[in-house]
């Protein structure tokens, strides 16, 4: 018997087959399978190590060469994140994201995740609400680089169009969103009747704001997760698993269905 309602699979599929704008949020918990550890529960960072200070952005203007010496030596939980982003690859729940937005049936995915494991997976309309760790991003202009065409001789590096101070793309604590990815989102939420919540606590806002306000619309919810999380409440199915195994097999019923 599996560990969860078979049923309540088959009716969620449904429930995303019939939307008329299903859109995603994925959370660090769908990375998990591919090697990364979670910031939050059971084997999280922050489990672990407590939560980061909450004035990183702060910090980083106060003193960027400082901060990108840091970076680019990281120590402690940071060098054990940057480490596991290096070695991951997509999981089996990254490919069902792409196959359910090549059934047409996925508008878009708004990701938590720097990690780059959905773009790596082959997602198309994919909105990185928090950044993206192979990216360096200019403060000023906002103009993004491969981290790869940077050179570093020089800290902090500085954009080519603007001369602005140069930062990771990732979005740190006290950051605020980049207005170009934030107006992307709520143009995706404000379309959305269905949203598939994989693999995240719903606990840091904006992006938990998301799946609240289509709920207030009268959108359905669709949870993935082995946990209960902040969101629970709200979903109208709540699939009580890891995205690895639960998101190809919550596909699988949704081609069935179309
Ligand atoms: N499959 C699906 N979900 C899982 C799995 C799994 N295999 N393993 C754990 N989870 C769930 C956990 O139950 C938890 O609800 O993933 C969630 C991970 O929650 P967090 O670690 O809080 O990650 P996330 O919600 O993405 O955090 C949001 O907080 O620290 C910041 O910027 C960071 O983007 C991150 C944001």
């Amino acid at each position: 018997m599996d560990p969860w309602d078979a049923d309540a699979l088959e009716r969620a599929a449904e429930c995303l087959a019939r939307a008329r704008y299903a859109i995603a949020l994925t959370g660090a918990g769908l990375s998990v399978e591919s090697g990364i550890p979670p910031f939050r529960g059971p084997g999280g960072l922050w489990t672990k190590h407590g939560e980061p200070p909450m004035d990183g952005y702060q910090r980083f203007l106060q003193n960027p060469r400082k901060a990108w010496e840091e970076r680019l030596n990281p120590a402690g939980p940071m060098r054990e994140l940057w480490e596991a982003l290096a070695a991951a690859r997509p999981n089996p729940g990254h490919d069902a994201l792409v196959e359910l937005e090549e059934l047409g049936v996925l508008k878009c995915t708004i990701t938590q995740n720097v990690d780059n494991l959905h773009r790596a997976a082959g997602s198309g309309r994919l909105i990185e609400i928090h950044g993206n760790a192979t990216l360096i991003r200019c403060i000023e202009c906002v103009a993004r680089y491969p981290r790869e065409t940077i050179d570093f001789a020089e800290l902090p590096p500085r954009c080519s169009r603007c001369h602005g101070i140069l930062k990771s793309d990732t979005v740190s604590f006290g950051e605020p969103i980049p207005p170009d990815v934030l107006d992307q989102c709520f143009e995706a939420a404000e379309l959305a009747d269905c949203m598939l919540v994989a693999g995240t606590s719903a606990t840091v806002y904006p992006a938990a704001q998301f799946p609240i306000s289509i709920r207030q619309r009268g959108g359905d919810l669709v949870e993935v997760n082995p946990y209960e999380s902040e969101i629970t409440p709200l979903c109208r199915y709540s699939l009580r698993g890891p995205g690895g195994e639960l998101l190809p097999r919550l596909v699988e019923q949704v081609r069935l269905q179309r």
